[in-house]
């Protein structure tokens, strides 16, 4: 099958749709035809040989998929040949054909096209587990939200509003802060020209924020504990600027804050189906009533993946950037 190929030198990876060993179908996975896949930061970082897969996963670059189901194994129940789905993956997206276990498919909706359903699974699987599982955001609390342009961001935006939470966000741009507003956000900083810590303060009588959902890491963390209030929750999911700094914990024992670490691509399946259930039971028919809405920033064929990790790069996407094939 023809899948993105990695060439080129270590940190300096050229994408090429080139030729790849075909999938296998274990009993309980179906085989999908793949029409659109969508890009994650971490797949930039995959590219440059920095993000490895999980043990047993597919070492083709690729977190998610919307397609058909081309072939089911012995095991599967309830899908057909044909039938319109997406998922979630540990990875293989980036390529014609891609094993999905059966539990983790979710229909598509006869009104999305394949780009929105490919747009789906990974950024709102993943701000749902982290302010609702990890963050325990409530009804009535504030969430913080960083790179709110981004895919998550713009996805974890509809989720804490449509949940009756606020939503604040930081951000680079005044286009990326114009659209977390259109969503719903309450607060939007541009960290390039001003401090989010004091605006937070401002906006929340000095009380703080309840999560703080940061992709930022290093240079965020001292800030994100002064931006909590008491009992808030840290929920850190990236380390864009770097992963390594000091931390004073008189600020964690003085609020009791919690400081929680999360990744989704690493779960065991049975989390990963909890999580695809849990959100299909609260969320997924708000997707219908149109009030949730997964944002596509440009849609580029799978032949041009380099130039579509450079656009990410770059940090021109609000929403997503989906690959189509
Ligand atoms: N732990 C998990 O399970 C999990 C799962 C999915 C994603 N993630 C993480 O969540 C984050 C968002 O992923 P995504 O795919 O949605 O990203 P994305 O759409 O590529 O957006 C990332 C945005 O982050 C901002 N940014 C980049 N470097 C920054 C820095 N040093 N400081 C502050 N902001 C910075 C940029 O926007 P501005 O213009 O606003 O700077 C950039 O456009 C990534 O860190 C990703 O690794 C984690």
């Amino acid at each position: 099958m023809k899948a993105i190929v990695v060439r080129g030198e270590k940190g300096r990876p050229e994408l090429v749709w080139g030729e790849a060993a075909d999938v296998a179908c274990g009993p309980e996975e179906v085989v999908v035809a793949v029409r659109a896949t969508a890009v994650n930061r971490a797949d930039l970082l995959q590219a440059r040989g920095l993000y490895p897969p999980p043990p047993g996963a597919s070492d083709i670059i690729g977190l998610e998929v919307a397609g058909e189901i081309a072939a089911l194994g012995e095991g599967v129940v309830g899908w057909e040949v044909g039938d319109r789905v997406c998922a979630l993956l540990p990875g293989g997206g980036y390529a014609e054909l891609t094993a999905v276990p059966y539990q983790m498919l979710v229909k598509i909706p006869d009104n999305w096209s394949f780009a929105q359903a490919a747009a789906f699974p990974e950024v709102w699987y993943t701000a749902y587990l982290n302010l609702f599982g990890e963050g325990q955001l409530k009804a009535g609390e504030v969430a913080l939200i960083h790179a709110g342009g981004s895919g998550v961001g713009t996805a974890a935006v509809q989720l804490a509003v449509l949940a009756g939470a606020q939503a604040f966000v930081t951000a680079g741009t005044e286009e990326k802060l114009r659209a977390c507003r259109e969503l719903g956000a309450t607060l939007a900083v541009n960290y390039k020209t001003a401090d989010f810590l004091p605006a937070v303060l401002a906006a929340t009588n000095n009380r703080g924020v309840d999560v703080v959902l940061d992709p930022v890491g290093a240079d965020y963390l001292m800030k994100n504990l002064r931006a909590l209030a008491m009992n808030g929750r840290l929920v850190s999911i990236g380390l864009m600027s770097g992963g390594q700094t000091e931390i004073n914990l008189g600020l964690l024992l003085g609020k009791r804050l919690r400081l929680i670490g999360s990744t989704l691509r690493n779960r065991p399946l049975a989390e990963k189906v909890a999580i695809r259930n849990g959100f299909e039971q609260r969320f997924w028919p708000f997707f219908a009533s149109g009030q949730l809405q997964p944002i596509i920033d440009t849609t580029f064929p799978i032949s041009q993946a380099q130039a579509a990790h450079e656009y990410v790069a770059a940090d021109k996407n609000i929403g997503k950037v989906v690959l189509l094939l």
